[in-house]
C-alpha cells in the first residue's frame, strides 16, 4: 500500500466544534499581545468571564449557568476538557461503526446529542470521559495558574523555606568540593508507589485534582434534576470516569546534588497523560454491565442479568439500553451508518470490512484526503493540530 503524507502544520481555532469557537471569535477583539506555539501565532491568554464564558455558551442548564457566573473561568476550563475527552473518545472508536463523531456539535455543549440523551453502552462511555476530561483539564489549569480560584495542591506543597536553605548547603558542599550541582527531572511513578527507599520531599506545585473533580461534580452532575435510571447512570458513569483520573495520578521527581547523586529528592504529582485515562475507560466499555431499565422511581441501580454478572462494580460502567448496530443511518440513535467509512480486509478487529460494512461490502479505491493530526490543546480555547495528506488505496465500505 503506498502512503503519502503529507505533513504541514495548521492552527485551527477550535474546529472540534463547539463553544470555545464561540469563545474565540468573542475574545479575539480583546486581545493583545501573542505567543508562539509551533512557529504560528497564538494569541495570549483570553479574557474569561462572564460576558464572554457563560452568555455565550448554548445548551447549558439554568445551574449550570449559575456555576459558570460562579467561576467563568473554571467553566471554560471545563468546557476545553471535554472537548479533550471528545478528541479522546474518537481515537478509541476509530474503528467502530459508531466513532464518536457525532459527539462533535456545532457550538454546543454536547450533552444535547442523542447519544447523551439515551441509555446506550456508547452513552456510558461518553459520560464517563466527559467527566474525566473536566477534572483533567481544571486540576492542570490550576497548577498552571490559569484559574483564580485554585492553584497547587496545598496538601502536596512542600517547604520552600527549608527547601531553599537544604539546597544552599549542598551547594556550598558541592563548590568545596570543586563540583557543581545539578538538577534533573527523572522519575516517573505511580503517585502512592513507595519508590525507592532513598527520601524525597514535595516541592513544585502539584495541580489540585480535589478542586477539579468537585468542578466536574458541580457542572456535570448539576445537570440532573431528577432521580430515574437515566439520571442514576449518567451520576454514576460521571464518578467512575472521575475516579479513573484520580486513580491514575503519577509522581514526578527531581533530583539536586552533585552530579551523579541524587542528595535530594522532590517530587510532584502529575495527572496521567488522558491517552491513558481514554484506554482505562475503553476496557471498561466492552465489560460495562446493563442495569434493569424499568423505572421503580427509587433510582436504586440492579442489574439486568444477575446470574451473569454479579453486580455492577463501582468501577464499572453501566447502562440501561442496548445499543442499535449502527449500520445504517438512523437520526433517532445518532447513527451515521458506516457507508463510505474505511475498513481494513485483513483486522481481526472491529474496523474488519466484513463487520464495519455490516455485510454490504466494500470498494477499493485510491484516495486522497486531509486529516487532522497531532492535535495539542493550548489554553484557552485553542486546538493547533498538522494537517496530514494521506493518499493511499483504500477499501470504502458500500
Ligand atoms: C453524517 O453524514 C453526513 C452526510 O451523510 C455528513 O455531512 C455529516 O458530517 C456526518 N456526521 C457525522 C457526525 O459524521
Ligand atoms: C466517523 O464516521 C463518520 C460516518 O459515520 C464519517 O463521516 C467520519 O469520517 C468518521 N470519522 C473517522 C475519524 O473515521
Ligand atoms: C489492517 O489490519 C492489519 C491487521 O491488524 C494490520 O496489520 C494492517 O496494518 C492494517 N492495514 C491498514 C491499512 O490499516
Amino acid at each position: 500500500m503506498h502512503r503519502n503524507s503529507n505533513h504541514k502544520k495548521i492552527a485551527m481555532e477550535l474546529l472540534l466544534h463547539c463553544t470555545c469557537c464561540l469563545l474565540t471569535l468573542m475574545l479575539n477583539a480583546q486581545r493583545s499581545s501573542s505567543n508562539e506555539i509551533l512557529g504560528l501565532k497564538i494569541p495570549a491568554d483570553p479574557v474569561l468571564n462572564v460576558n464572554t464564558v457563560c452568555l455565550t455558551l448554548p445548551g447549558i442548564t439554568r445551574r449550570q449557568m449559575e456555576v459558570c457566573m460562579r467561576s467563568p473561568d473554571v467553566t471554560a476550563s471545563a468546557i476545553q476538557g471535554i472537548q479533550i475527552a471528545i478528541h479522546e473518545c474518537q481515537h478509541q472508536f476509530r474503528d467502530h461503526r459508531w466513532n464518536c463523531s457525532s459527539l462533535e456539535t456545532r457550538n454546543k455543549i454536547p450533552y444535547e446529542s442523542i447519544v447523551f440523551n439515551r441509555g446506550f453502552r456508547e452513552s456510558a462511555f461518553a459520560y464517563a470521559i466527559a467527566a474525566a476530561g473536566v477534572v483533567h483539564a481544571v486540576s492542570n489549569a490550576c497548577s498552571m495558574g490559569k484559574l483564580k480560584s485554585c492553584g497547587c495542591d496545598e496538601k502536596r506543597r512542600g517547604n520552600e523555606e527549608a527547601f531553599r536553605m537544604k539546597l544552599n548547603r549542598l551547594q556550598l558542599e558541592a563548590l568545596n568540593r570543586g563540583k557543581g550541582m545539578v538538577h534533573g527531572v527523572m522519575e516517573h511513578f505511580p503517585a502512592d508507589a513507595a519508590g525507592p527507599q532513598d527520601s524525597w520531599e514535595w516541592g513544585g506545585c502539584s495541580p489540585d485534582v480535589e478542586f477539579g473533580e468537585k468542578f466536574s461534580r458541580e457542572f456535570l452532575d448539576a445537570r440532573e434534576t431528577y432521580r430515574d435510571i437515566h439520571a442514576r447512570m449518567r451520576l454514576h458513569n460521571n464518578r467512575v470516569g472521575r475516579q479513573v483520573v484520580l486513580d491514575n495520578m503519577k509522581r514526578k521527581c527531581k533530583c539536586h546534588g552533585t552530579s551523579g547523586s541524587c542528595q535530594l529528592k522532590t517530587c510532584w504529582q502529575v495527572t496521567p497523560d488522558f491517552r491513558q485515562v481514554g484506554s482505562v475507560l475503553k476496557d471498561r466499555f466492552h465489560v460495562a454491565t446493563l442495569i434493569k431499565a424499568h423505572n421503580r422511581n427509587t433510582g436504586q441501580v440492579e442489574q439486568a442479568h444477575p446470574p451473569h454478572r454479579r453486580r455492577a462494580s463501582i468501577n464499572g460502567l453501566i447502562y440501561f439500553e442496548k445499543s442499535p448496530d449502527f449500520c445504517e443511518k438512523e437520526t433517532e440513535s445518532d447513527s451515521n451508518g458506516t457507508q463510505g467509512r474505511i475498513c481494513n480486509k485483513t483486522s481481526p478487529g472491529m474496523d474488519n470490512c466484513e463487520s464495519l460494512c455490516c455485510g454490504r461490502g466494500h470498494n477499493i479505491l485510491r484516495q486522497t484526503r486531509t486529516e487532522r493530526c497531532n492535535c495539542k490543546f493550548h489554553w484557552c480555547c485553542y486546538v493547533v493540530c498538522e494537517e496530514c495528506r494521506i493518499t493511499e488505496w483504500v477499501s470504502v465500505c458500500k
